[in-house]
C-alpha cells in the first residue's frame, strides 16, 4: 500500500512510497483511510521520527476488514479513529475502541477533523467540572482545538473568555465566547478553568488569571517557550489552584465513544469543524507549510480518494 512517511531532505520531510500492509492484532479492524487531518504537534513528530516512519493521527474512512476478536463494526462501515501513528496512509490498522461509526449525514473530512483536536477539547474541559455559569478562559482559542473548546464549554453553560488575534474576534463569538481579548494580559478573570496551549509568558499569565480552586490545564506549547513556575505565583489570591497536564494518548479509555459524542454533535448542527484548507494527499507539503505559517484557522484536512 501507499503510505507517506519521513524520509529528511524530501519536500516537507516525507515522501509517498510504498509500505507493508497493516498487521492488526486481534482487537484492531483495518480501515481504509479516505481523509486524515494535520495536527501541530505532528510538525515536531515529522522532524524527530526516524526514517520510514509514517505519522498520522486522524482518520476517517471504511472498514476493510473487521476485529478478529469480533468487536468493532462490519466491513464497509463508514467509521472515524484516533490512532498513535501510522494514519497517512492507504489502509491502518485500529483499535476497535479507539473508532467510532460516522452518521451519514457527516462526510468524511469534517469527520476526521475530530479525533485528536475534538476529544483533546472534550477531554480537557472535563478537568473543570460542571462549566454552567462558570467562566472558562481559553487561549489559542484561533486553533482547531480552541475552536472546538469555545464551542464545547459554551454548549455546557461556560461563560467562555477566548484569547485570539482581533480579525478572529466575530468568528469566536459567533462560535459561543462571550469576551474575545487579544493577549491574556486583557482577561480579568478570575477563572474557574483556564486551557493553555501556548506555553511561556501566556502560562504564567494563566497563573495570575485562575480562581482560588480552580484549574489550568497545560495540553501544549504552541510557543515553544518554557514558564518558570513557584509557589509564590498561586499565593497570595489563587491558593488551592491545580496546575493539570494533558496528553490526549493518556487520558483514559472510550476515545471512540468520545468521537461518537462529538460527531452527534456535528450532525445535530450543534458543533461546526472548519476546514481551512483540503488538499489530496500527495500535496501534504502545501497544507504543513501553511500550518507551520499559522495561516489558516480551523484545521488541513488530507483527502486520499
Ligand atoms: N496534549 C495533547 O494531547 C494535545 C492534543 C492536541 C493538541 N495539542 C497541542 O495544543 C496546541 C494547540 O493545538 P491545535 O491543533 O489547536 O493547534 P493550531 O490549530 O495550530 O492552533 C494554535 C493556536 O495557538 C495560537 N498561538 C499563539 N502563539 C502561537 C505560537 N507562537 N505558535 C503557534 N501558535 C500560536 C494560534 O494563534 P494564531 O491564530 O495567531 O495562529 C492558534 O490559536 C498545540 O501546541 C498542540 O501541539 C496537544
Amino acid at each position: 500500500m501507499l503510505a507517506l512517511m519521513t524520509s529528511p531532505g524530501s519536500n516537507g520531510g516525507l515522501i509517498l512510497a510504498d509500505f507493508d500492509e497493516p498487521r492488526p492484532l486481534a482487537n484492531e479492524a483495518v480501515v481504509s483511510v479516505h481523509a486524515t487531518s494535520l495536527n501541530r504537534g505532528e510538525l515536531r513528530l515529522i522532524a524527530i521520527r526516524p526514517d520510514g516512519f509514517i505519522p498520522g493521527q486522524d482518520i476517517a474512512g471504511v472498514v476493510e476488514k473487521m476485529a478478529a476478536d469480533g468487536s468493532g463494526p462490519a466491513i464497509g462501515t463508514r467509521v472515524a479513529a484516533l490512532v498513535d501513528q501510522g494514519g497517512w496512509a492507504e489502509r491502518v490498522a485500529v483499535p476497535t475502541d479507539r473508532l467510532t461509526v460516522v452518521p451519514d449525514d457527516v462526510g468524511f473530512a469534517a469527520a476526521a477533523t475530530l479525533p485528536v483536536a475534538g476529544t483533546t477539547a472534550l477531554r480537557t474541559l472535563r478537568h473543570g467540572g460542571e462549566l454552567a455559569g462558570r467562566e472558562v478562559l481559553i487561549t489559542g482559542a484561533s486553533g482547531a482545538v480552541g475552536r472546538f473548546q469555545v464551542q464545547i464549554a459554551r454548549e455546557q453553560g461556560g461563560l467562555v473568555t477566548a484569547v485570539a488575534a482581533a480579525r478572529h474576534r466575530e468568528d469566536l463569538r459567533a462560535l459561543g465566547a462571550g469576551q474575545v481579548v487579544e493577549s491574556i494580559e486583557l482577561a480579568t478573570g478570575p477563572f474557574s478553568l483556564i486551557t493553555e496551549s501556548v506555553g511561556g509568558q501566556s502560562l504564567a499569565q494563566a497563573i495570575e488569571r485562575v480562581a482560588p480552586g480552580g484549574t489550568i490545564v497545560m495540553f501544549g506549547s504552541s510557543s515553544g517557550e518554557l514558564t518558570p513556575v513557584g509557589f509564590r505565583q498561586f499565593v497570595p489570591g489563587h491558593e488551592g489552584a491545580r496546575l493539570q497536564t494533558f496528553a490526549y494518548y493518556a487520558s483514559g479509555p472510550s476515545i471512540g465513544a468520545d468521537i461518537a459524542s462529538l460527531l452527534a454533535l456535528v450532525s445535530a448542527g450543534r458543533l461546526e469543524t472548519r476546514i481551512a484548507l483540503t488538499v489530496p494527499w500527495t500535496e501534504i507539503a502545501q497544507a504543513l507549510e501553511a500550518l507551520r505559517r499559522r495561516s489558516f484557522s480551523g484545521k488541513a484536512v488530507l483527502t486520499m480518494t
